[in-house]
This record gives structure tokens, C-alpha cells and sequence, in this order.
């Protein structure tokens, strides 16, 4: 096993260029199922996620290239079984994208129950509900999900809340279905806009994505093409707090700064600037961190997928910050080993109050989930002393090269082995 360790209190400065998009990624490498002919994407991040969902793929009898770290070469015309192996799916939540990609191109799929984050109960009855809409019948065998249909017909589908996962899945189901099908209560958020660019560029017919109402017209053909990931609005706004929270001055290149506004507005809130240029935003701080209250929401609002690292930066704030996250069932469970840091934080079901500490003292932790894991760094990069995280695996599946990028803004991160305590002991 692998852990990082932070020698804390350094500045970051410099510029760090920004990968492509994890929840775009695995988006667009599932609906590659779905593409008629090979087809090449670009700027795809090389992460544990992406790398399992390649390597599902290949299970399957689809031929993948690496034609160099970021870019995939796809044929996925030679898969003929709508099944995905069983260890690898149950180990991510973007594994239920299989689902609605093998039921557009085959009326059928068995895919494993999905894993990803432990973030709480996360059901997929609103993806069942769309496949549903269009004519699918599911059930649970052996532990997989199992979907089939006659055909798919076009329908209107209502969501009963916002869903980033359903309103992909229904898009992959939809796209190649008898007619019109209408998503209303879609989600907004940029990979969904990028999966409906994608697609169209293969000669899908999908309008209004990155609205809460798309609309798309089945076609029969999707074409080959060669297509460009956009940049992670997430691990942008991982960078920027890690900026305000050493107190650094820092460029974060290859962004769409207009993905990045609720980060940005928020960390204006609480005294750091951020100036926006085209593809770059330029972090810096020269005076106090002051508090502010959250609410995580769907896009355009704050991401849930920011606050665990937003959370961490209010720990040394002045003063007393609200944090509320209802998105998920329980995603704080980073606070427990902020606390082992020094930090100041109440939880209460969905809410955090957090006194701003000032200064957070090196500790060893533990990584609970990918962005819990990207908090400890902040935190360690931040804090005083030395900091050791483990359970790294977590953060590796989200962040290329974390520590790399880091060491080129001035932090003091090593990746260590860590020795398997077994072994130790066994060693005497
Ligand atoms: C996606 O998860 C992201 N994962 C998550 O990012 C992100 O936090 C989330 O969207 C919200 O933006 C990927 O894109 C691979 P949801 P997803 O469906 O699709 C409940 C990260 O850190 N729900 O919008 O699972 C669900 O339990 C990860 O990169 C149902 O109840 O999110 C959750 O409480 C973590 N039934 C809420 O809705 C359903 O059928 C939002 O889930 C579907 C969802």
C-alpha cells in the first residue's frame, strides 16, 4: 500500500495545468458502445476509473489502444455479449453507465450492482424509471442489474429530483430509441453537456443538454469521430482551494473558467482573489481567510464534489462557517480525521459548523472517499508539521498525478511505500 507525505506550511506557487474531465471520461468511454465505428478521445485523464472502465471494455472483446497516456483509440464493434464482468463494476458508480449504453445497442445488459464512494445509499430507481419509460423491463439476478427490451421507443421522462447518473443513462438509452424522447428535471452539470457534444458529433440528434429539459431524436447511425475530453472542473477547484488554503499564489491552466463560477464566487467570499482569464484562473492570497456559509447543489450551484475540500479551507478561517450538503446521505465522514488535525467541526446530520482554527497541526490520516482524500491534502499542504495520508488509492481514482502537479507548485509531498504491517511483524 501507498501513502503520501506532507511536510505542510509551503505556499504554493506556480501554474499547473488541469486534466480531462474524470465524470466526463467515463461517460464518454462507456458510449463508445454505442458508436457504429472506432473513435478516438482525446484528453482523457489517466486515472484508476478510466483505467478499470478500459479494462471492462476489453474484458468485453473491444479493441483499446493507448495511443499515448491521454488519448484512446476505441472499437468496440467486436463486443457481442451485453454483460460486464463482475470485480471490476462492482468497484465504481460509473459501472451503471454500462447499463444504458448495452440496452441502446443491444435492447439488453447485465451489469453488476455499482460501487464508487461510500457516500451513502445510492440507489439507481431513477435510471430503472427512464429505461422503463422507453419500454425496458428490469429485474435483480445474482446480484447484477439486469435490463432488456423489445425495442426502445422514444417517451417523456420526468425525473422526481435531479440525477447526474440517470440523466446519462437515459441519454445513452434514448439516443439510438424509436423517436422523440424528452428528459425533464435533467441534470445540468458540464459532463452531461459534454456527452451530448460527443455524441451529436457522431450524428446524434440531442438538444438542449446543459438545460433541465433535452430532447432527443433517435437516429440509426453513429459515425466514428476523434473527440477532446473537456477539462475536470473538480480537480480545478481542488487546485484553487489548495492555493487560498497555503496561501499561495497560483495559475490553474487548461480550464473553462465559466465550469468554475460557484467555486470562484465562494472563494471571493472569503477574501482570495481570483482573476479569470480565457482558459486560465489565477489564484492568490494577501490578506485573512474569512468565513462563509455553503449549500451544495446541482449545477450551476456549488458542487457536492467541492465541499469536502471547500470544508477544509473554512477550517482555518476567522470565525464560524455553515456547511450543508444534502446531495448524498453522509459526506462527511472526512471530519473525524480533520479533527485528528486540530480542526473545529460539528456535525449534524447534513450540516457542518465549523470554527475557523486558524492553523491545522500535521497528523497521520486516512482517506475515506476520493474527495475526503483530496481534502487531506489540502489540509496537510496547509498545516503545520508533517502529515501522512493513507488509503491513497481513493484519490488516485479522480486526480492524475496529484503529487507530480503538486511538486511542480512547491509542495514538500513524497509517495512512500507503506510496509505492510503484517509483514512486519511477521519479519520480527
Ligand atoms: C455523479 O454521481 C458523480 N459521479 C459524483 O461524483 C457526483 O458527486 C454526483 O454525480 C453529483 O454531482 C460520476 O459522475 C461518476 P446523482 P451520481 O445521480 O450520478 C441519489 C466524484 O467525487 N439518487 O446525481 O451517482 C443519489 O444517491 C463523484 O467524482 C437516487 O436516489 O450522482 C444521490 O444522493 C462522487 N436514485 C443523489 O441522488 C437514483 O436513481 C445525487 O446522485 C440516482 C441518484
Amino acid at each position: 500500500m501507498e501513502k503520501f507525505v506532507i511536510n505542510g506550511g509551503i505556499p504554493l506557487r506556480g501554474t499547473v495545468n488541469i486534466s480531462g474531465a474524470k465524470n466526463a471520461a467515463v461517460a464518454l468511454v462507456a458510449a463508445t458502445i454505442l458508436c457504429d465505428e472506432p473513435c478516438i478521445l482525446e484528453n482523457v485523464p489517466e486515472i484508476s476509473d478510466i483505467t478499470k472502465c478500459l479494462k471492462i471494455l476489453r474484458d468485453m472483446g473491444a479493441d483499446i489502444q493507448l495511443k499515448d497516456r491521454n488519448t484512446v483509440y476505441f472499437d468496440t464493434r467486436s463486443i457481442t455479449e451485453p454483460k460486464v464482468p463482475e470485480e471490476l463494476a462492482r468497484t465504481m458508480r460509473a459501472s451503471s453507465y454500462f447499463l444504458g449504453t448495452l440496452l441502446g445497442r443491444f435492447h439488453e445488459a447485465y451489469v453488476p450492482m455499482p460501487g464508487g464512494c461510500n457516500l451513502g445509499d445510492r440507489p439507481i430507481d431513477q435510471h430503472l424509471k427512464a429505461f422503463n419509460a422507453l419500454g425496458a423491463k428490469d429485474e435483480i439476478i445474482n446480484g447484477s442489474n439486469h435490463v432488456w427490451a423489445d425495442s426502445l421507443i422514444g417517451n417523456q421522462i420526468y425525473f422526481d429530483f435531479v440525477t447526474v447518473g440517470a440523466t446519462m443513462n437515459a441519454i445513452f438509452a434514448a439516443v439510438k430509441a424509436k423517436g422523440m424522447t424528452v428528459i425533464e428535471n435533467a441534470a445540468k452539470e458540464p459532463h452531461i453537456v459534454d456527452l451530448a457534444n460527443f455524441l451529436n458529433s457522431m450524428g446524434a440528434d440531442i438538444r438542449g443538454a446543459g438545460t433541465d429539459v433535452i430532447k432527443i431524436r433517435g437516429v440509426e447511425y453513429l459515425k466514428g469521430v476523434t473527440y477532446a475530453t473537456i477539462p475536470d472542473q473538480i480537480e480545478a477547484g481542488t487546485y484553487m482551494v489548495a492555493a487560498a488554503a497555503t496561501k499561495g499564489d497560483v495559475t490553474i491552466a487548461n480550464v473553462i473558467p465559466k465550469h468554475l463560477e460557484s467555486i470562484t464566487v465562494k472563494l471571493r467570499k472569503c477574501g482570495v482573489h481570483v482573476e479569470e482569464n480565457d482558459e486560465s484562473v489565477h489564484v492568490w492570497v494577501d490578506g485573512p481567510l474569512m468565513k462563509t456559509s455553503l449549500k451544495t447543489m446541482p449545477h450551476p450551484g456549488f458542487p457536492t464534489d467541492m465541499q469536502p475540500q471547500f470544508s477544509t479551507l473554512l477550517t482555518m478561517a476567522e470565525g464560524t462557517s455553515i456547511v450543508t450538503d444534502d446531495i448524498f446521505d453522509n459526506r462527511f465522514r472526512y471530519v473525524a480525521e480533520l479533527r485528528r488535525m486540530g480542526a473545529d467541526i460539528s456535525v449534524d446530520g447534513k450540516v457542518a459548523v465549523i470554527q475557523g482554527v486558524g492553523q491545522l497541526k500535521g497528523a497521520p490520516v486516512s482517506a475515506t472517499d476520493l474527495r475526503a482524500g483530496a481534502a487531506m491534502v489540502i489540509a496537510g499542504l496547509a498545516a503545520q508539521g508533517t502529515t501522512e495520508i493513507d488509503n491513497i488509492f481513493y484519490i488516485e481514482r479522480g486526480y492524475e498525478n496529484i503529487d507530480e502537479k503538486l511538486r511542480g507548485l512547491g509542495a514538500d509531498i513524497k509517495r512512500v511505500i507503506k510496509p505492510d504491517v503484517e509483514a512486519v511483524k511477521l519479519s520480527g
